[in-house]
């Protein structure tokens, strides 16, 4: 809920001016929060057709957005992922173009891929990351580059997104739906009012030259997806799908899929949380289930 962010958050100085890398569903989030709070923002889409599109970027056309909207940009977030060479397609175009705005702050969102199976422990920054997948070894390549770029950037990790119309409200309401169950597997989540805050928190944070370069970004409770399920068909009165053993849901599942269910790991927040002071607005699952059925 946008207006429980905008109280708990420092308006931008005048003349705050945001340039968003992918608009989608966590940086338009943003994008509408950082209005709220004065500054001006402007957001990608590969077509301007697309809600919210303000210019296009897209990597593949390597369409170039107009001087106006880079001139004057004083805070940068990028939510577009890796190449599939591991090359950060906003860095690879736009890099020396970047280096000229007199930036303030910048933020590349990550995710806790990058620090690998655990087998259920908890991950925190000052761990070194483990990548084992591809597409993590690749997000790790560009977070190096994004913090080898010159400008004052933050990497935010992050676990699984959700929020309303993206969560498992969605997966309970489709036919056919299973409940996998791996006992002792856990993940770790976001809901989309936490990223947009605590980009918020983050940036009030440069006045006070309080900047780490990592942070993870995740709520207080990470959880199995038997109980999320249970959660959420709860809320929405409907009973809960078949639960099925993970053994036998793998041989159906895609690769990515698979991928997801072979890392165990749980996400702190005590940097965020403790260190840096930030509020969580849906400390767990049931906080931010109960916004996104609310926001239906
Ligand atoms: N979803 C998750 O659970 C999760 C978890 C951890 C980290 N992450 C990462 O966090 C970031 C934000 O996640 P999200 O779920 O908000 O993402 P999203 O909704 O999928 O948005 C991604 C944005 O990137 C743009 N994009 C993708 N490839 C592009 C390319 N080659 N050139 C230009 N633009 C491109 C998309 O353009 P269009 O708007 O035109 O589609 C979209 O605006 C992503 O990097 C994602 O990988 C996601």
């Amino acid at each position: 809920m946008i207006e429980k962010i905008v109280k708990q958050s420092d308006h931008f100085l005048p003349n705050s001016k945001m340039i968003i890398f992918g608009g989608g569903f966590s940086g338009q989030h943003i994008a509408a929060v950082s209005r709220r709070l004065g500054a001006q923002v402007f957001c990608s889409r590969r077509r301007i057709e697309k809600p919210g599109a303000d210019f296009v970027f897209d990597s593949e056309r390597e369409d170039v957005p107009p001087q106006k909207i880079l001139d004057g940009v004083t805070h940068l977030v990028s939510c577009i992922p890796p190449l599939e060479n591991g090359i950060d397609p906003v860095l690879q175009i736009l890099g020396d173009k970047l280096k000229e705005m007199p930036l303030k702050w910048a933020g590349y969102l990550s995710t806790t891929g990058v620090y690998g199976n655990r087998n259920g422990g908890w991950v925190r920054e000052k761990d070194i990351p483990k990548p084992k997948q591809a597409r993590s070894i690749r997000r790790l390549a560009c977070e190096e580059a994004w913090l080898a770029s010159g400008m004052p950037v933050q990497i935010l990790r992050l676990p699984g997104i959700y929020g309303p119309g993206r969560s498992t409200l969605e997966a309970i309401k489709k036919k056919n739906s299973k409940i996998v169950d791996k006992p002792g597997q856990v993940f770790s989540r976001i809901h989309i009012d936490d990223i947009a805050g605590a980009i918020m928190h983050l940036i009030s944070l440069i006045s006070k030259d309080i900047h780490p370069k990592i942070i993870n970004l995740a709520d207080d409770l990470p959880a199995s997806n038997l109980e999320v399920m249970e959660y959420a068909a709860k809320l929405l009165g409907q009973n809960l799908p078949p639960v099925e053993k993970f053994d036998l849901a793998a041989k159906k599942m895609s690769p990515m899929a698979l991928s997801f269910w072979q890392e165990n790991r749980k996400v702190s927040n005590q940097v965020l949380c403790n260190d840096l002071g930030y509020s969580l607005i849906h400390p767990d699952y049931k906080s931010g289930l109960k916004d996104c059925f609310l926001s239906q």
